[in-house]
């Protein structure tokens, strides 16, 4: 038997949890009288976030998670629910007594530390879960956290969207079946599974999710199991194998007819990328129409890009009207948002913000001028000299409130000069050399940065030692100014 208990301090801000463990083991239930006297607490251990400068109270500073494995049931299709057990794959960059995760998701039934019950404390509050394990995590060792919950997913409203971020529950309607999927950018993840809630600590994840029968479950990587049992209910396994941030994740449970296309052979080394899309039943036929240019905008990205970084690619289409989100190997797409344009952006965003990852939220104009940059790409590749595209920007840009590219306030995050300032400053780096060059730039970061979480400060860098003093000093203009910079051209 293991006899646990846990004393925590909260302090006045949910940023620091103070914790006291204390954890007995004995072998048989003991009378009260020979129960050993607990020893005096041995101190006080704060866990130390991250440090975003947007969200500073998500993470922990020092804890790298490597893998997550999901075996996930969703009993009832459409409600806010979910069960389950994750198993973490941790490790560490300093010693952490304790570990930290970010959950406002379901209450915990069970966790274990390599196999043993170790205490912790769920504040579904302020969205932690503190656990204490049986020495402290070291830099160069490994431990596995399983950690099993059932119930009510978390509630995390988005700041500009009428959505809460996370765990969505599309209910039945009409002829069509309750749904759920996952929206979590930027940090929804943690209302409904146990992590390390921030861009700069991606991880690979195997996802099992059973769900009834007629259902179908899609989620981030390759398909490796599909198996039906006896009653009915259908259980699926996915693979994603290169690490992904925590937001990027797809999860879906809908009635879907799955179409395979022909695999595109721009995967890294010229290999294989598997072609799947998830269309719910019932949706318009006319609504695929968008996704028949898959393979092209594949081929186009990945000229510019470099070869596209995970081993499948495609989209699952929902029925709400949200905005798309770029979850790894598996764009999730509105049917309302079903336009190419649309899905060049999100595509362009599994090299930018999937695979090369944001250090900090404050950086997100990265992913997002990138991504709409590519859109500019694309029309070029149609044939399309792309001048009103960038005049559409510049119009757009002057008739908005402008900002310097770094984001101060979370408000910021998906706003115009995210978007279009951003794509915006990559053009003035792109006038500045010829084609040849900025194709082998917009390849070199990836390349480079693909394993470091990056900054402004980092393409700064990177564009100076590629493409020299003037490309720098353009983009320095586009991140900094205050004021919107004048028109870039050749
Ligand atoms: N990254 C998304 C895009 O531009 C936008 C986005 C931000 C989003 N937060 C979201 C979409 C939350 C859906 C839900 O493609
Ligand atoms: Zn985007």
């Amino acid at each position: 038997m293991t006899h646990c208990a846990v004393r925590s301090l909260w302090g006045q801000s949910s940023l620091l949890a103070l914790v006291l463990l204390t954890c007995v083991q004995a072998q048989t239930p003991l009378p009260q009288t020979a129960v050993p006297t607990l020893p005096p607490p041995s101190g006080l251990v704060t866990a130390q976030p991250i440090g975003d400068s947007i969200f500073p109270a998500l993470g922990q500073a020092g804890l790298d998670v490597l893998k997550y494995d999901l075996d996930l049931t969703v009993d009832r299709p459409g409600a806010s629910e979910l069960r389950g057990t994750v198993v973490l794959t941790v490790t560490a960059t300093k010693s952490l007594p304790v570990l930290s995760l970010d959950f406002l998701g379901p209450p915990v039934l069970d966790l274990r530390w390599n196999g043993l019950l170790v205490p912790y404390r769920h504040d579904g509050t302020a969205g932690k879960l503190i656990i204490g394990p049986p020495q402290p995590l070291l830099p160069g060792t490994r431990a596995e956290v399983a950690v099993s919950f059932a119930g009510q997913v978390g509630v995390r409203p988005d700041p500009d969207l009428p959505l809460n971020v996370g765990w969505q529950a599309v209910p039945a309607e009409g002829e069509r079946v309750g749904a759920n999927f996952t929206l979590s950018e930027p940090d929804g993840t943690r209302t409904f599974l146990p992590v390390n809630d921030h861009p700069s600590d991606p991880a690979t994840f195997t996802t099992r999710i059973t769900v009834p029968a007629g259902y179908t479950a899609a989620a981030s990587g390759v398909q490796r199991l599909e198996k039906v049992a006896p009653n009915g209910n259908r259980t699926f396994v996915f693979e994603q194998a290169q690490p992904i941030p925590t937001y990027a994740l797809a999860i879906h449970v809908n009635r879907f007819e799955r179409v395979d296309s022909p695999a595109v052979p721009v995967g890294v080394g010229g290999t294989e990328v598997l072609r799947r899309d998830y269309f719910p039943a019932g949706i318009a036929a006319d609504t695929r129409d968008a996704y028949a240019s898959t393979e092209g905008v594949l081929q186009v990205l990945a000229d510019w890009f470099g070869p596209f970084p995970f081993s499948a690619y495609g989209s699952a289409i929902v029925t709400p009207r949200v905005p798309a989100l770029e979850t790894a190997t598996l764009s999730t797409m509105p049917v309302a948002s079903s336009a190419v344009r649309v899905l060049v952006h999100e595509t362009a965003h599994q090299w930018f913000g999937d695979r090369v990852t944001l250090a900090d939220w404050s950086e997100v104009w990265l992913n997002e001028g990138l991504a709409t940059y590519a859109e500019l790409l694309w029309a070029q590749a149609q044939g399309e000299t792309g001048s009103e595209i960038v005049q559409g920007w510049y119009a757009r840009a002057g008739r908005n409130q402008t900002r310097p590219l770094v984001a101060t306030t979370e408000r910021q995050l998906f706003d115009t000069t995210a978007y279009i300032r951003g794509a915006l400053a990559l053009h003035a780096v792109r006038v500045t050399v010829d084609d040849a060059a900025f194709r082998a730039y917009l390849r070199g970061w990836v390349s480079e940065f693909q394993d470091r979480p990056v900054t402004t400060a980092d393409l700064l860098t990177y564009t100076h030692s590629r493409l020299g003093a003037r490309a720098e000093a353009a983009l320095r203009l586009w991140v900094e100014s205050p004021d919107l910079p004048p028109m870039p051209e050749r």
